[in-house]
């Protein structure tokens, strides 16, 4: 049976993360090796040509299931028809910007893309944001789209699990694939809270086989979430390779489902749940199953966890009102 290819939408498309995103996509990482493609590339009109090149080389490649690339500068034409959409793009913090103006300026951004989503995407559009601060471009988006169900709009913490997961191998000589129900909460940034009390290594509890409290606090936690800092230093650039492969995790785990007994982590609209104000687009353990996401429910979060998530969800509530203010939400 021939499938209808699924249109995915990514902006950015030129930039280092975009590079190092497509050509997985194209290749079937992102949505499945049966699943056939058409890439939409949205980038402004300085990137446009760079974008022409890196189609031109995603031509070459001559992948089977990559059935159609356009190119656009226009976001409404860009999100036309979009299933899948990965809002990578977005405005650097550079030198003596404060975080006000870096918000204004991603506003600029991810308000009109939000609202071309909600006007040309296909009703069953799938939102990833990466361009940071992922969490609250994700809102400044999602209040932009009031047609589109708001938990179609999420941001990445894939990343910080992926980066977690490592960590606590690394420290306890297990596999990777041995370390499950891993926790992210809170938002994208170094307040973020990598949890490991109620993930467990080959069945056993993690805290319990660490052992270990002062590392969790003072070398875990703080590697993990300033892990974006430290890549930035020694590259001289961001993460791309490792945001690239978290952009195509989360969106595959979303589409494709969490193994059983396991579970992910994804910024998403809170309900409430765990004390997290409804709205505030927070980092949650979740499943996923037949394309829908849940919050894992009824874990018991003890005080060294909850000072942590209070902490991030907090940072998450002011930038909220920083955009608020701005009348960007
Ligand atoms: P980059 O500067 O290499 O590329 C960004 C691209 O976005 C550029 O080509 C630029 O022309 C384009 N762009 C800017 N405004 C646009 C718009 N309005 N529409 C379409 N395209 C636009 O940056 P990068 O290294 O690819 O990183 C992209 C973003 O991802 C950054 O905000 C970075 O901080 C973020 N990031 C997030 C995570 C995460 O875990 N959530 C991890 C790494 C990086
Ligand atoms: C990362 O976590 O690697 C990035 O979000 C860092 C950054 O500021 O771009």
């Amino acid at each position: 049976m021939t499938r209808t290819p699924v249109n995915v939408t990514v902006t950015g498309a030129a930039g280092q993360i975009g590079y190092a995103l497509l050509f997985r996509i194209a290749s079937g990482h992102l949505l499945g090796a049966d699943v056939p493609v058409k890439l939409r590339l949205l980038e402004i009109p300085q990137g446009v040509k760079a974008a022409e090149g890196t189609a031109m080389e995603l031509d070459d490649c001559a992948f089977p299931l990559l059935k159609g690339i356009d190119i656009f500068d226009d976001p409404n034409q860009g999100f036309e028809g979009a299933n899948v959409a990965l809002l990578v793009g977005a405005r650097p913090r550079t030198k003596g910007m404060e975080r006000g103006d870096l918000l204004a300026a991603n506003g600029g951004i991810f308000k009109p893309q939000g609202k071309a989503i909600n006007d040309h995407a296909a009703d069953d559009i799938k939102v990833l944001v990466v361009g940071n601060p992922a969490n609250t471009n994700a809102l400044i988006a999602q209040a932009a789209a009031p047609d589109v169900p708001a938990e179609r709009f999420t941001a990445m913490t894939r990343l910080d699990h992926n980066r977690a997961l490592s960590q606590l191998a690394a420290k306890t000589g297990a596999s990777v694939e041995d370390i499950k129900r891993l926790t992210i909460w809170g938002n994208h940034s170094a307040t973020q809270y990598p949890d490991v009390f109620h993930a467990e290594i080959a069945g056993k509890n993690a805290a319990e086989v660490v052992d270990d409290q002062a590392w969790l606090a003072d070398t875990f936690i703080p590697t993990v979430a300033k892990r974006g800092a430290a890549i930035i230093e020694a590259r001289g650039a961001s993460s791309a390779a490792s945001a690239a492969n978290a952009a195509i995790d989360h969106v595959h785990t979303w589409v494709n489902g969490t193994a059983e007994g396991d579970w992910t982590s994804m910024g998403v609209p809170s309900d409430g749940s765990y004390g997290v104000p409804e709205g505030l687009i927070s980092s949650f353990p979740v499943t996923t199953k037949d394309g829908k996401y849940e919050i894992v429910q009824g874990l018991e979060i003890n005080d060294f966890s909850r000072a942590r998530i209070d902490a991030s969800v907090q940072e998450l509530a002011e930038e909220r009102d920083a955009v608020r203010e701005l009348g960007l939400i």
